[in-house]
């Protein structure tokens, strides 16, 4: 069974920069095969990796659900559950020592509960095959709590330094608890810190919201840099600030 860790957080705080950045550690540490799931409907973890994406989960359940609902038959010889793992197998893209699936915009018009279901059991027979399996979320908790991804075994939500941002994360935390995903490890880690260093205010918040900190990333130009000309994070030079101060949280979280 994969080990599998899912990013969350307010909006634009760094969720895809700092899933990005796990998995190109966990391939480089050696710790692969790593499966990275983009959860964004409006997906972009392949810009930080630097790879194309050809075919999103969105777009196998809507092929499906339409063939169900128009009555038109697959492949000839083929169930639905197979062509759905057939095409699941295509959408899993090979990039350098790791693989993406990309989720896609979600369900469209008609009942999407069998197809749903289908792709349910095989995301998670297909992440079996992966020692880790990281997801990457938008603002918000949908995929989780629609239990996507099945069983998280840790969550690492993403704030910014604002108060807004460890709110929201907090509150993401509680809907896990509500919600009863028994997730056994809930870390924070703030990025874009100015210079690094955690405002008092911010150290405030999260003793407040009793979260627990793992680490701070300072705000950094060349990440910034990168992303505004499209070039791929995972090429920022081993010693950018950001990059080893993410090497840091991760070592820290001793994954094996
Ligand atoms: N440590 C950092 N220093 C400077 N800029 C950063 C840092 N981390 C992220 N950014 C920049 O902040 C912006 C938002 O980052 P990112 O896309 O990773 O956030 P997100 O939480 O995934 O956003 P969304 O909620 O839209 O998915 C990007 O332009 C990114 O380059
Ligand atoms: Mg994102």
């Amino acid at each position: 069974m994969a080990y599998s860790i899912a990013i969350a957080g307010k909006g634009g705080v760094g969720k895809t920069t700092f899933t990005g950045m796990l998995v190109d550690y966990l391939v480089d540490a050696g710790k692969g095969p790593v499966l990275a799931v983009d959860a964004d409907s409006n997906a972009n973890l392949n810009e930080v990796l630097g790879e194309e994406v050809d075919l999103t989960i969105g777009q196998i359940k809507q092929e499906v659900n339409k063939a169900e609902m128009d009555g038109e038959p697959l492949p000839p010889s083929m169930t639905k559950a197979d062509y759905t793992k057939l095409r699941l197998n295509q959408a899993v893209s090979e990039g350098k020592g790791h693989d993406l699936l990309v989720m896609g915009r979600g369900d469209g018009e008609g009942c999407y509960c069998f197809v749903n279901s289908l792709v349910k059991r095989q995301v998670s027979e297909l992440s079996d095959n992966y020692n880790y399996v990281i997801m990457d979320n938008e603002a918000g908790m949908e995929h989780i709590s629609r239990g996507t991804m099945g069983q998280m075994d840790m969550l690492i939500l993403v704030s910014d330094s604002s108060r807004r941002g460890i709110d929201a994360a907090a509150r993401i935390r509680d809907l896990a608890e509500e919600l009863k995903l028994r997730i056994p490890v809930v870390k924070l880690v703030v990025n874009r810190a100015p210079d690094g260093v955690l405002n008092e205010g911010t150290r405030q918040a999260i003793e407040e919201k009793n979260l627990d900190l793992l680490g701070v990333i300072p705000m950094d130009s060349d990440v910034f840099e990168f992303d505004a000309y499209g070039k791929p994070l995972v090429d920022l030079p081993a010693d950018n600030p950001a990059r080893q101060a993410i090497k840091d949280i991760i070592d820290k979280l001793e994954i094996e």
